[in-house]
């Protein structure tokens, strides 16, 4: 920033005429660094933007795929059947299929730009305050959303290893019509009591990481509206709850109702 004092010096200088010893550095070359700045925040900003649309759509992804996993809490037999249809219905259609490739790069753009935002605001920070006040105006969850995406990242891998991966390439048993047992899948891996408690854990991520997702990108995308903030604020909360709530519960009754 520029200190108003020295350029008042500079400008009385300047009329009174230079000294013939001191070269005058051209005015366009002060201009450069504010445009680089404009140039990165712009970059940086459409880096937000890119972020704030991904994870909008893991957003909706989220919704679909804890409405279709609710059929898990259905009585066991009509659970079984109407799990595996589900997936069958799913599996055997292109538009999914197109979805699929769409929610698998928008992960990865989300976690890969996460990455390059946090890189750069380390690099322009510096290096850390001596005395850090940022805990004074922001939560604890905004400022670990580094810590918490990557956890669910950890969670994404073991989750899609279990059952993406063995639905799509491993040998899934087959129900009485004929259908991939995704149910009984689903049911055998949730027996284990530590794999139950790290999903809990990692839902619990899961929800404070939507939680500043959420207000993050309406923000981003300028629609945190002075008049709309509170009902912002409620859908965010109710969204964040209910998901990883929703999502946390399945496993746990599983296991004790149907272990
Ligand atoms: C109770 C919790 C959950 C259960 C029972 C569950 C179950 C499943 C099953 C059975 C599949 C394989 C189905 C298929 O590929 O067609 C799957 C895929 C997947 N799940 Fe989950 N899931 C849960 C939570 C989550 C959460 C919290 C996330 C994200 C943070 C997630 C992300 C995914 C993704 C990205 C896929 C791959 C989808 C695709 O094939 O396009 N799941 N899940």
């Amino acid at each position: 920033m520029s200190n108003p004092d020295h350029d008042r010096e500079a400008e009385v200088s300047l009329l009174d005429g230079p000294p013939h010893d001191v070269k005058i550095k051209p005015i366009e070359k002060k201009k450069e660094a504010p445009q680089r700045a404009k140039l990165g925040l712009r970059r940086t900003l459409s880096e937000k933007n890119l972020m704030a649309l991904t994870g909008l759509f893991l957003c909706l992804f989220l919704a679909v795929h804890l409405l279709g996993n609710l059929q898990l809490l259905l009585p066991p037999e009509i659970a079984q059947w109407q799990f595996n249809f589900y997936s069958k219905l799913l599996s055997g259609n292109i538009f999914i299929e197109l979805i699929s490739y769409l929610l698998f790069a928008s992960i990865l753009a989300h976690a890969i730009y996460a990455l390059v935002i946090t890189i750069k605001n380390r690099r322009a920070n510096g290096h850390r305050y001596d005395y850090d006040r940022r805990g004074v105006t922001s939560k604890w969850y905004s400022r670990k959303m580094g810590l918490l995406g990557t956890i669910i990242l950890f969670f994404l891998i073991i989750h899609l290893r279990d059952f993406w991966y063995q639905l799509q390439f491993g040998h899934v048993p087959l129900d009485k019509d004929g259908q991939k047992d995704l149910y009984t899948l689903v049911v055998t891996v949730y027996h284990s009591g530590w794999y139950v408690l790290i999903y809990v854990l990692c839902m619990i991520a899961l929800g404070y990481h939507l939680l500043h997702g959420f207000f993050s990108a309406a923000r981003t995308l300028g629609v945190y509206d002075p008049r709309y903030v509170e009902w912002i604020k409620i859908l965010g909360w109710i969204y964040s709850i209910g998901i990883s709530a929703g999502f946390a519960f399945i496993p746990v009754y599983v296991h004790f109702a149907r272990g």
